[in-house]
């Protein structure tokens, strides 16, 4: 089977009702948590993804059992570090920097040896910003220079501790929380705003942790050492997922699209807003909460005019995921958009910002860059007529689902590489796209 999509047609007018895939971040979360729970946990929706394949296989390893019965997973756990293996093991994450934070979190009092590995990107991330605090808990954790492989075996002698999160990183914010429900006594992290989904999760689960909001940070204080009992969550759709699709909504023609039951977490939601204030109409509606989650579905339709945006950094970690997709829109725009302190952006799967940049002068958009902050020269005017073949070195999916709405909005006659990339978060995007009638070959 060929690893490449032929896009040679814009997309005509659509009208459309649709769901995205399940959300990654709580889809990782939720068994995660579950593992830890005491009893079982009943998971729907969960997204059936690589990333979050790879961290069932991690818990199976970890000696956690799971079945799947229609469309719930049920895990069976054996309550706060309940892990049940005391071999030598080796932990693959794949592509998920996720995963592989969070569960170096939950490993820190473990019986047994664990040395995490993952793919070619992530083998490239660093780890330093989580290796730092666990060792101040007093982990046992061993790397060269801060890069997978890791190896992590249980310490008998942890503490709590009081960290300053100041990077923005969810990723980083949850691997202490996890490390601190296994350490005693109350440990304490002050966490520039990010993702809260694993906060908002154990407030659920009724777990001792409290949050106090002081400015662009929030302190949280984490009592380590509760059991809680296993759950149920029904998983809904990933904002970052339906970026996608409210991107190529809003640069068509006269198309309109109903994406249902996304959360819209206000951690998660930077993209509404700055597209809103580029000139979109997205509006949420039937907004219910769900667990402490938001959730709602997003109304979009197609945008004649969209303006350039001078985007606050206090946005970024919101939409630190969709950055790409709003540079195809900043593109488009009339006007210059500016973006500031997206270092981070060079930190996810493949170096965002950079292959951001190269993308758009590969589409005749000028840009300027000064260290981390960006000028994107839009143009209304803006469209393809050329051959253009991606090659995704990396497998960035994002990279991959960028690329296809290009095509798709702006034509061109494209050849896309590294299609397989699509597994990592959203298996079901080139089917999604069809069914709203694009000619995806
Ligand atoms: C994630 C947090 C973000 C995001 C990643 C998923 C999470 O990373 O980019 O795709 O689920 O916690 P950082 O927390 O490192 O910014």
């Amino acid at each position: 089977m060929s690893n490449h999509v032929l896009i040679n047609n814009k997309i005509d007018s659509f009208n459309k009702r649709i769901k995205v895939s399940s959300d990654k971040s709580i889809s990782i979360r939720s068994v995660l948590l579950a593992s830890q729970a005491v009893g079982n946990s009943r998971i729907s929706n969960l997204l059936e993804s690589e990333d979050v394949l790879n961290t069932l296989k991690t818990i199976k390893k970890l000696g956690i059992d799971y079945k799947k019965e229609g469309n719930i997973y049920i895990i069976k756990g054996f309550g706060l570090n309940g892990f049940n293996t005391e071999k030598k093991i080796t932990i693959n994450a794949g592509n998920s920097g996720t995963l592989a934070r969070l569960i170096l979190g939950l490993l820190v009092k473990s019986k047994s040896t664990v040395k995490l590995i993952g793919d070619k990107s992530l083998s490239k991330r660093d780890f330093s910003r989580v290796i730092i605090p666990l060792k101040i808990f007093g982990a046992n954790i061993k790397s060269k220079n801060n890069l997978l492989p890791i190896e992590i075996s249980g310490s008998k002698f942890l503490r709590p501790i009081s960290y300053k999160e100041n990077i923005g990183s969810a990723q980083v914010k949850s691997c202490i929380i996890f490390a601190a429900l296994n350490s005693p006594g109350v440990s304490k992290v002050n966490s520039k705003v990010s993702r809260n989904h694993t906060e908002l999760m154990l407030k659920y689960l009724n777990y001792p942790i409290t949050i106090k909001k002081e400015g662009v940070y929030d302190l949280i204080s984490i009592k380590g050492h509760n059991q809680f009992e296993g759950f149920d969550y029904n998983i809904p759709g990933d904002i970052s997922s339906a970026s996608f699709f409210i991107v190529l909504t809003l640069l068509s023609k006269k198309s309109k699209i109903i994406i249902e039951n996304v959360n819209v977490n206000k951690s998660r939601i930077g993209i509404i807003y700055i597209l809103n204030k580029m000139g979109a109409n997205i509006k949420l509606r039937n907004k219910k909460i769900y667990k402490g989650e938001q959730i709602a579905n997003l109304h979009v339709k197609s945008e004649n005019t969209l303006n350039a945006i001078n985007c606050p950094a206090k946005l970024n970690s919101s939409a630190i995921d969709e950055f790409l997709i709003i540079f195809l829109v900043a593109a488009k725009a009339k006007g210059i958009s500016r973006f500031r302190d997206l270092g981070e952006m060079n930190k996810k799967e493949s170096k965002r910002l950079d292959l951001g940049i190269s993308f758009l002068k590969l589409i005749g958009i000028k840009v300027e860059r000064f260290k981390n902050n960006i000028n994107i020269h839009g143009n209304p005017d803006l469209k393809l007529s050329k051959k253009y073949e991606m090659k995704n070195f990396l497998k960035d999916h994002r990279i991959f689902f960028l690329s296809c709405i290009t095509a798709l909005t702006l034509g061109g006659s494209w050849k896309i590489n590294d299609k397989d990339s699509m597994n990592t978060s959203f298996p079901g995007f080139l089917k999604t796209l069809k069914k709203i009638g694009a000619k995806v070959y």
